[in-house]
Parts: C-alpha cells; sequence; structure tokens
C-alpha cells in the first residue's frame, strides 16, 4: 500500500475506543456536567475544529439550559507535535463575563494549547473556568493541567477519528484509532488545527 485508501476506515491498524464506549461515556459526562452545574448560567465553547463531533453528542446529553460559542486555535509547527506557540484563528462571538465556561476539548497532549487558551478566557473575567476533554494522554504533558472531566485517558499514541485528524483527515471516523504506518509517509498538507 503506498498511500491513504478510498475507505479511510482500511488506513486505521487499531480501534482504541470504540463508536459504543464513547456514547456510553458521553453520557456519562453529559449527566456529570447537566448536575455539577445545575443553575447556574453555562456557556460551552467548542475548541474548533477537533472538538466539534464531541461538543455535537456531548451537549445532547446535557439537560440544563446552556450557551454555546465556539473558538478555533491554530499552534504553529510540525503536524504531529505541538510547538506551543498558539493563535486565535476565529474568536468567540459573544464576552463570558460572568459565565460559567466549560471548554470542550477533544485532546489535551502537551497540554499547551489549553493552558494558553485557559489564561486567554480567565483575562476575560468569566465565572469559573473549566475543561472537559474526550481525550488525555498526560505521558505527553509539558505543562501543569488537568482537565476536570475527561471521557478517555489514552497512552501515547497518535489518534484519529471522531472529530480528531491527521492532516485534516480522518476526523469523520466515527471511532477513535491508530492509523497504519503507512499513513505517516503520505503528505496531504501540513496544517495544523
Ligand atoms: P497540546 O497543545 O499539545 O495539548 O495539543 C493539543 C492539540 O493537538 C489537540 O487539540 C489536537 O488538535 C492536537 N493533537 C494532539 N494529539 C493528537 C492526536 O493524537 N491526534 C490528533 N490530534 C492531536
Ligand atoms: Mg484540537
Amino acid at each position: 500500500m503506498s498511500g491513504p485508501s478510498l475507505n479511510i476506515a482500511d488506513d486505521i491498524r487499531e480501534i482504541l475506543i470504540t463508536s459504543e464506549a464513547i456514547r456510553e461515556r458521553t453520557a456519562e459526562l453529559g449527566a456529570e456536567i447537566s448536575r455539577d452545574y445545575a443553575g447556574k448560567d453555562v456557556l460551552l465553547v467548542c475548541v474548533l475544529k477537533g472538538a466539534m463531533v464531541f461538543m455535537a453528542d456531548l451537549m445532547r446529553h446535557i439537560t440544563i439550559p446552556v450557551c454555546i460559542d465556539t473558538i478555533a486555535v491554530s499552534s504553529y509547527g510540525a503536524a504531529t507535535v505541538s510547538s506551543g506557540v498558539v493563535r486565535i484563528v476565529k474568536d468567540l462571538d459573544a464576552p463570558v463575563a460572568d459565565k460559567h465556561v466549560l471548554v470542550v476539548e477533544d485532546i489535551v497532549d502537551s497540554g499547551l494549547t489549553l493552558s494558553y487558551l485557559r489564561n486567554y478566557l480567565f483575562n476575560r473575567k468569566p465565572a469559573s473556568v473549566r475543561i472537559c476533554t474526550l481525550l488525555d494522554k498526560p505521558e505527553r504533558r509539558e505543562v501543569s493541567i488537568t482537565p476536570d472531566y475527561c471521557g478517555f485517558v489514552i497512552p501515547n499514541h497518535f489518534v484519529v477519528g471522531y472529530g480528531l485528524d491527521y492532516q485534516e483527515r480522518y476526523r469523520n471516523l466515527p471511532f477513535i484509532g491508530i492509523p497504519h504506518d503507512y499513513v505517516w509517509a503520505s503528505n496531504h498538507n501540513n496544517h495544523k488545527q
């Protein structure tokens, strides 16, 4: 095999987390968030693009009233390694002052993106800022950041699917998987978000 297949699932060496497991865990997180934030003015902030699939499912398991917003950040550097230099590509649409902000992320890796984002949001005087991530790779952490809600702790593998990409592909896989090695050799583009 020399490049990516027509069926993206064929590029996956191992399914790490099935759709069913994601669905179950997302329902649990939604119930937990609904309990913890009952009676509060909640703003869910989806970190584009990686968290959009998780956010779409998670919010439908939250039963209390919430508002939603989106933010897009981009880190400069190589395709699979966070450089720590973060740029806001798309800012929030509305002010967050006095709101209980829950940042919804796809994965915490080095932690550099979220630690930047957390400070950025704190400076806008919200009532609180907490983090809900689908995946956590604690082995790779470079700054001290612990998600308040976490779907799954995973080992140090680069994973794709359910919103997560490699060079903008594989976001539409319904599960989380590890690509075959030949995928790293193919080069679609160099943009990471
Ligand atoms: P951090 O700043 O190193 O924590 O990087 C977090 C961002 O890097 C995530 O929001 C993802 O966009 C990306 N990322 C980190 N690990 C993976 C992975 O295993 N698969 C896909 N994207 C990843
Ligand atoms: Mg991301």
